[in-house]
């Protein structure tokens, strides 16, 4: 009885997998959770309300107000009754709907109401699946704070195979328990994460600048929310978004500004995790008016920014960890251990440029963490969002 006493609300939608659902209200239910139902309307065409009020112990909820007594259905309290709301299936519509606050059913409703965490559970076909549009949406309900159990890849209603396949009740259920027994090992921590690039500007137009899209440090952000950590996130210009009432993020463009934002905000912090793709120079002059094309060679001079790690690292103090980054291009471990020294690091993440999948703009990296005792942990190619869990276990383990 691992849920006992935990109040989980089940969105199911309308994909053929919610006939799936009806497992995964059993198996809810028999762990001792709590369960309410709320449905769309075309979820009720591919499993039938009785089936999931007789499991559930619950009648079911479809619309804002029952029509044959005016009874209201608040969104409202059903978000702020469950500890956690789970969606699953959850269709490319509704996680369109729920990426857009598109409230148009009970559902996306309490969605957007619900103070709970949420669990969505995808299922659809794999051209679906794949399409950008769907996968931004996933990326953005990920970017919320939500917590997505991955579609399963194997034969799908269409006789098709692929991704797409809501996974099976037995692993959702799982990852409810998981949820629920994981210990938030960072509760009451401060983490300080640097992100992104930073761009130093030539003229009003005009700016050197770098590939890095910023993936790595906000994945970082999200994983250590997840483990109850208070963070500030100071991000250089990217194209994500975070939503998370546990992410303060401040954004910033230069270099400058986001030595001066971490200097301020470091020395209330437990750690600061430097993922940023800081510029090392920048113009020492700013043409103040965009600067015009002549047939003469054009000569920037670039003078140093400020290394902000190396500045945090000069004040840190005995209980506070700092985690640096490295990306090399040769003579990887070496450099890599240089860099600890000279910024006074209790560990860094390196990743190199050779490994395939690895590095600016991917979702995977591979990388290996070396500390200042010289001991090195290399791991496989993984998901950012993975990598970010094994780089915030190495954190909890300093503390
Ligand atoms: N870093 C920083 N401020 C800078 C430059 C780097 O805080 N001005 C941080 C990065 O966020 C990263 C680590 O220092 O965590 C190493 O960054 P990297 O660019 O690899 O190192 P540099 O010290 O700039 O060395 P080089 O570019 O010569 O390899």
């Amino acid at each position: 009885m691992k849920l006992k006493g935990k109040n989980i609300l089940l969105g199911i939608t309308g994909g053929i997998a919610a006939y799936k659902a009806a497992i995964l209200v059993r198996l809810l239910v028999k762990e001792g959770a709590q369960v309410k139902v709320v449905m769309t309307k075309l979820a009720k065409e591919f499993i039938t309300p009785l089936t999931l009020a007789t499991l559930s112990k619950n009648p079911i909820l479809v619309d804002f107000f029952d029509p044959e007594n005016g009874q209201w259905n608040s969104h409202v309290d059903l978000g702020s009754w469950s500890d956690l709301y789970v969606i699953a299936p959850a269709t490319a519509n509704t996680m369109g709907k729920m990426a857009n606050a598109i409230a148009d059913n009970l559902l996306v409703t309490t969605y957007l109401s619900a103070k709970c965490p949420v669990m969505i559970a995808p299922a659809m076909d794999l051209d679906m699946f794949q399409h950008p549009a769907n996968l931004k949406n996933i990326e953005t309900l990920k970017s919320y704070g939500n917590i997505i159990v991955d579609a399963e890849s194997g034969e799908l209603a269409s006789g098709l195979i692929g991704k797409g396949r809501m996974a099976e009740p037995e692993v959702i259920t799982e990852r409810v328990i998981e949820f629920f027994t994981q210990k938030k090992k960072l509760k009451s921590k401060k983490i300080l994460v640097t992100a992104g690039p930073t761009y130093e500007p030539i003229d009003p137009v005009r700016f050197i600048g770098n590939y890095s899209s910023g993936k790595m440090g906000y994945a970082i952000a999200e994983e250590l929310a997840l483990q109850g950590a208070e963070v500030i996130l100071v991000s250089g210009p990217t194209n994500l978004q975070i939503n998370n009432s546990q992410i303060t993020k401040i954004d910033v463009h230069t270099a400058q500004e986001m030595y001066e934002a971490s200097v301020k905000e470091f020395p209330n912090c437990n750690a600061a995790i430097m993922s940023a793709a800081v510029a090392d120079y920048r113009p020492s002059e700013l043409f103040e008016k965009k600067v015009k094309r002549t047939n003469e060679d054009l000569k920037i001079n670039l003078e140093p920014n400020k290394d902000i790690a190396a500045e945090l690292g000069k004040d840190k103090k005995e209980k506070q960890v700092l985690i640096g980054f490295a990306l090399e291009t040769d003579n990887e471990i070496e450099n890599a251990k240089k860099k600890i020294d000279n910024k006074n690091l209790n560990f860094i993440v390196l990743n190199s440029l050779n490994d395939k999948g690895a590095g600016f703009g991917c979702d995977t990296n591979k990388i290996s963490i070396i500390d200042n005792k010289g001991d090195k942990i290399d791991f496989d190619l993984k998901s950012k969002q993975e990598v970010a869990e094994d780089i915030v276990n190495e954190l909890i383990k300093r503390f």
